[in-house]
């Protein structure tokens, strides 16, 4: 790899990305220098980093699929990330072709890289937006294209709501787009947690997340990210298996047991629909 790096215009190199942090854990390549030190950084403080983003993304995919398999045709996926594989599109369209997913991030590499990805992919639309912006994001004109908001829709917040600190209400956030989806919509979330109290490796995780392009990172307990399903009925990823939130890895596990890994422990999640 060259030493000089080169970005797309508008794409700072000099800050490290989230997006593109977490693209590097994944093992991918829309990543630079200043990424993969800030992720190393984050390492120390969380030895179980790239467990933990593969645990999270086996949550995606499952849920993913669970939503598809029960009738959801519409996907809105916030915080979309860079990933060059097995993403929602792919998931949704494996068990119904005629899937369509609004991909949204903040991160204007995100919709650069995945142009590419997306190319001849039917039923998809990418755009750069905030989800702290519910009115920019939503009415977006290719959300408008690709979404039809009489009908039910999945709202993925997967990894994202720990980028928003609570003077700018992540659970206020998660109510209004659920206020603008139909009864039958679903939301799937994840977010990482702060139960896992080893001394300093919060202090140091803020720490990474504060210097990156986000300026701040919250890990959250659990009671805080159950507040995120307020008003919404948490399905059990199974027949048999508990509704509420559990670690990232357990949900919808072929085998639980396997899946509880020390990667997986570092977040929580579930799936919840909005009832009518
Ligand atoms: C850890 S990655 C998660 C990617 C993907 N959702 C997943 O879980 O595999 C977090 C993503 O959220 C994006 N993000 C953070 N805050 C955001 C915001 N306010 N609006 C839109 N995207 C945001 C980052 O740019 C990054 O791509």
């Amino acid at each position: 790899m060259s030493d000089i790096e080169q970005a797309p215009p508008g794409v700072d190199i000099t800050v490290p990305s989230p997006a593109r942090m977490y693209d590097y854990m994944l093992g991918g390549t829309a990543n630079y220098k200043v990424d993969r030190e800030a992720a190393e950084q984050l390492r120390k403080a969380m030895p179980d980093m790239v467990d933990t983003a593969w645990a999270n993304r086996g949550f995606l995919q499952r849920s993913v699929r669970w939503l598809a398999e029960r009738g959801i045709r519409q996907f809105i996926d916030i915080g979309a990330g860079l990933p060059t594989g097995n993403n929602t599109h792919d998931a949704a369209q494996a068990v119904a072709p005629d899937a369509r997913v609004l991909y949204a991030d903040y991160d204007p590499l995100v919709e650069i890289h995945a142009k590419t990805l997306l190319e001849g992919v039917s039923g998809t639309a990418v755009i750069t937006a905030d989800f702290r912006d519910p009115d920019g994001l939503l009415g977006d004109e290719r959300t408008l294209a690709t979404i039809d908001f009489t009908q039910p829709v999945a709202l993925l917040l997967v990894t994202v709501t720990h980028f928003v600190s609570e003077e700018e209400d992540p659970w206020g956030l998660v109510r209004e787009y659920m206020s603008r989806l139909t009864p039958g919509s679903y939301l799937a979330l994840s977010a990482v947690t702060s139960d896992r109290q080893v001394e300093g490796r919060i202090d140091d995780i803020k720490g990474v997340l504060a210097r990156s392009s986000s300026r701040g990172g919250y890990p959250r307990s659990r009671a805080e990210i159950e507040r995120y399903f307020t008003g919404l009925e948490i399905v059990p990823p199974y027949e048999g298996a508990a509704a509420e939130v559990c670690y990232f890895g357990e949900w919808g596990a072929e085998d639980p047991d396997a899946a509880d890994s020390d990667g997986s422990r570092w977040g929580y999640c579930a799936v919840a629909r909005k009832p009518e």
